[in-house]
């Protein structure tokens, strides 16, 4: 038997007996790799004649399959069992103690609500919530909205119904009505919560968050419209000063209506807010209309009041610089770990809001 035939028998053994995984790559190197048995054998055809040549090399490649074909076989049947005993290792027993959590993060928006409920909550606002499935009369028609308004139109609201009578609530002022139709004056409410209108780029989603705010009493006017705003942009940005505009706008449900814009400018590619000469608008806001009141059983001879509605998700991407919205809803495990906030650092007024 020549030397070539003994180190096949050789190697076709050691592939045979071994059952670990380490072992059958270190044949691999011996046999197949650049430096190893098969390659060293090929490199001797050089020196033989052509005969000679012909049969070691048909004697090589022929080798080559059987040990390739052994060499598959076993390396599938050694991973498999690793594979198994692996396993039968990792088996969780699940009624056992957790040895190591992860701690989950509060959302931005979560968050924010949070902050803005605290905020509101020591000027004396309650928290109030409507559902998402609305009706056309408490989303529209109660809201002073003329059967002809675009933000009536298919493309903008999620319809449920062909009638349209039932839809997605595409504000939270729908809320409004519901506290004023269920209870008596005053009322001093907000109401955050999803909303949804038929719109998607990078800072629009079908689904987002406004919070709604309502103070009806007998002697509300603009100028306390003002503070509770004023107050509310300093807390919620937690900034001593806060420079504020109120532009004149148009919305159904309000007369007069305003539009508020916050300054701001950047220093560093950062924004500060509350300084600066550029503006944001950040809500929209208003007295609410004596039709309002009265499709509410309210009567508007002795009570009037504000009402407000802000954007969110907004709120949050300014105050936390966050530049992409749609980030808010990936569910990112990592976009939360970064973002999210602790939770058990609740935001409370006397302890802080986010610091
Ligand atoms: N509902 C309005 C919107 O979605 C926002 C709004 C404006 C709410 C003025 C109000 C208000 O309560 O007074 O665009």
């Amino acid at each position: 038997m020549s030397d070539f035939e003994k180190k096949i028998i050789e190697f076709k053994s050691r592939l045979n007996s071994t059952q670990d995984s380490n072992e059958i790559e270190l044949i691999r190197t011996d046999i197949f790799s650049k430096n190893g048995f098969l390659n060293s054998q090929f490199k001797k055809l050089g020196s033989l004649s052509e005969d000679e040549k012909k049969t070691f090399a048909s004697n090589i490649n022929k080798a080559k399959q059987e040990l390739l074909e052994i060499f598959r076989v076993k390396a599938s049947e050694v991973s498999d069992r690793d594979l198994y005993e692996k396993i039968k290792k990792e088996k969780v027993d699940v009624t056992l103690p957790e040895k190591e959590f992860k701690i989950g993060k509060i959302h931005p928006v979560s968050q924010v609500i949070d902050e803005i409920s605290c905020i509101f909550s020591e000027i004396g606002f309650s928290v109030e919530e409507g559902p998402d499935v609305e009706n056309d009369y408490n989303n529209f028609t109660a809201l002073n909205t003329p059967e002809d308004h675009p933000a009536k139109d298919m493309h903008d609201t999620f319809y449920l119904d062909e009638n349209m009578k039932t839809l997605l609530r595409t504000h939270t002022s729908p809320v409004q009505v519901r506290t004023m139709l269920k209870g008596k004056p005053p009322f001093k409410i907000i109401a955050p919560g999803r909303t949804y209108r038929s719109d998607s780029d990078q800072t629009h989603t079908p689904m987002f968050h406004q919070l709604e705010g309502l103070h009806i009493d007998k002697n509300i006017n603009m100028g306390h419209l003002k503070g509770c705003l004023n107050y509310f942009i300093k807390e919620f940005f937690e900034v001593d000063k806060i420079k504020m505009r109120f532009r004149p706008s148009h919305f159904p449900f309000t007369e007069p209506s305003a539009e508020v814009d916050i300054g701001y400018r950047i220093e560093k590619n950062k924004i500060i807010i509350g300084e600066g000469d550029k503006w944001l608008e950040v809500l929209g806001c208003g007295m609410v209309h004596p039709n309002v009141l009265k499709n509410c059983k309210v009567d508007p001879k002795n009570y009037q009041g504000f009402a407000f509605g802000i954007g969110i998700d907004r709120l949050a991407m300014l105050k936390y610089g966050i530049n992409d919205l749609r980030s808010f809803f990936e569910c990112d495990y990592r976009w939360l770990n970064y973002y999210g906030f602790d939770p058990l650092d609740v935001p409370t007024n006397y302890r802080g809001l986010s610091k």
